[in-house]
């Protein structure tokens, strides 16, 4: 397993890309809670694989079973446990790979780190696959959260070097939300969104790989969760977020660009609107001292490339110690970012979840 991450709510993920199956265990849920199936499936179809070009031809339909935890359609309030069968293995594309390593992935770390012992098929456990037991833990929180109007939107900002808008920092609503989820490829600029898709397939003829930036906000946060230091909103965050693979950048609000801005253009004037404190601006992206000031939640995660690409690149052989070239074959996203808005959605609320959870425990959940 990788791991325990989280305190008031807890999980642990398991399985690999090509074994029999992958799954996760959350611990912290209270007894009682009624989940809702169909917004666990429909988030666990917002990521899966095989349902067009810009993802990888593996079809999986990411059925799951709860096997623990549930009964009569309830949490019991003991760990639940959840399985998802892997269906769509090819493991002979990753037979004549056992010692090769490809660049850009974790075959090389993962056989140092696991003695040689890991199960190097499509990635074993360091597979994207593994994003999947995360969505379902995702979902939890979503509909933990959105009961309480808590609520979660993203669009793909960057794709290669092509550009969507970015949100309103300030005005970004509900409304737009509910836009962005109805479309299979979410852009705010559906053109710039058609240039991103051709760049995609053009790449994929090349045989190779893109990156991109997912842009996120979440909303009606309530002012004061979060805490200073090792608890702050955005360590929680980044936290999941650099767990997802293919993660290499996070920034909140502005991010980077405050580095270049003066005080004066990047401090958010406070004003009172409707009785209630609130920024004229948002570079800040609704964090203070760690802590949710009650402005729209804004941050970005950025996606290196697929790192498996049909390209010619030089590697080595680590059993025989000789250079080599390599020309991976089998099935790969050529652009992992599509599939991965559900995943950053999923990290983030777990990580509300987690902290929403510091004030009332398990009462917040029912
Ligand atoms: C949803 C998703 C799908 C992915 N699909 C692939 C893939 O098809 N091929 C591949 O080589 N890497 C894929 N990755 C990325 C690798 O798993 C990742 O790059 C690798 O484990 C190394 O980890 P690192 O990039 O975080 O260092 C995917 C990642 C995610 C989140």
């Amino acid at each position: 397993m990788s791991g325990v991450w989280g305190e008031n709510i807890n999980l642990s993920i398991f399985g690999e890309s090509h074994g029999k199956g992958i799954g996760v265990i959350i611990g912290g849920l209270s007894a009682g809670v009624e989940l809702d199936i169909d917004l666990i499936n429909k988030e666990m179809s917002r990521r899966a694989p095989g349902k067009n070009q810009f993802s990888t031809s593996r079809k999986e339909c990411d059925k799951f079973e709860i096997i623990s935890g549930y009964f009569n359609n309830r949490t019991t309030g003991s760990p639940l446990c959840v399985v998802i069968n892997n269906t769509s293995q090819r493991s002979k594309d990753y037979e004549a790979m056992k010692d090769i390593i490809r660049p850009g992935h974790a075959d090389y770390t993962g056989k140092i780190k696991y003695l040689g012992f890991n199960d190097y098929r499509g990635g074993g456990h360091f597979s994207g696959r593994l994003t999947a037991p995360l969505v379902f833990a995702g979902a939890i929180a979503r509909q933990l959260l959105e009961k309480r109007s808590i609520i979660i939107g993203s669009h793909i900002l960057h794709i290669g070097k092509i550009h969507d808008d970015f949100f309103d920092y300030v005005k970004i609503n509900d409304d737009m939300f509910r836009k962005l989820k109805l479309r299979d490829f979410p852009v705010i600029d559906i053109e710039k969104g058609e240039e991103m898709r051709e760049q995609i397939l053009a790449v994929k003829e090349e045989k190779d790989s893109l990156g991109g930036i997912v842009e996120t906000a979440v909303l009606n946060l309530p002012p004061g969760v979060g805490a200073p230091f090792f608890d702050s909103v955005e360590s929680k965050i980044a936290h999941l977020l650099f767990s997802i693979p293919a993660v290499k950048g996070v920034e909140f609000g502005a991010g980077f660009s405050l580095a270049s801005m003066k005080g004066s253009e990047a401090n958010d004037p406070f004003i009172i609107q409707n009785d209630e404190v609130k920024t004229e601006t948002n570079n800040n992206g609704g964090i203070l001292g760690g802590i949710t000031n009650g402005m729209p939640l804004i941050f970005r995660t950025a996606f290196k490339p697929t790192p498996s690409i049909g390209r010619l690149q030089k590697t080595v052989d680590v059993a025989k110690k000789t250079n080599i070239d390599l020309e991976i074959e089998g099935r790969h996203d050529p652009c992992i970012v599509p599939r991965a808005v559900p995943v950053v959605e999923a990290a983030a609320m777990l990580a509300l979840l987690d902290l929403l959870m510091e004030k009332e425990g398990k009462a917040w959940m029912i």
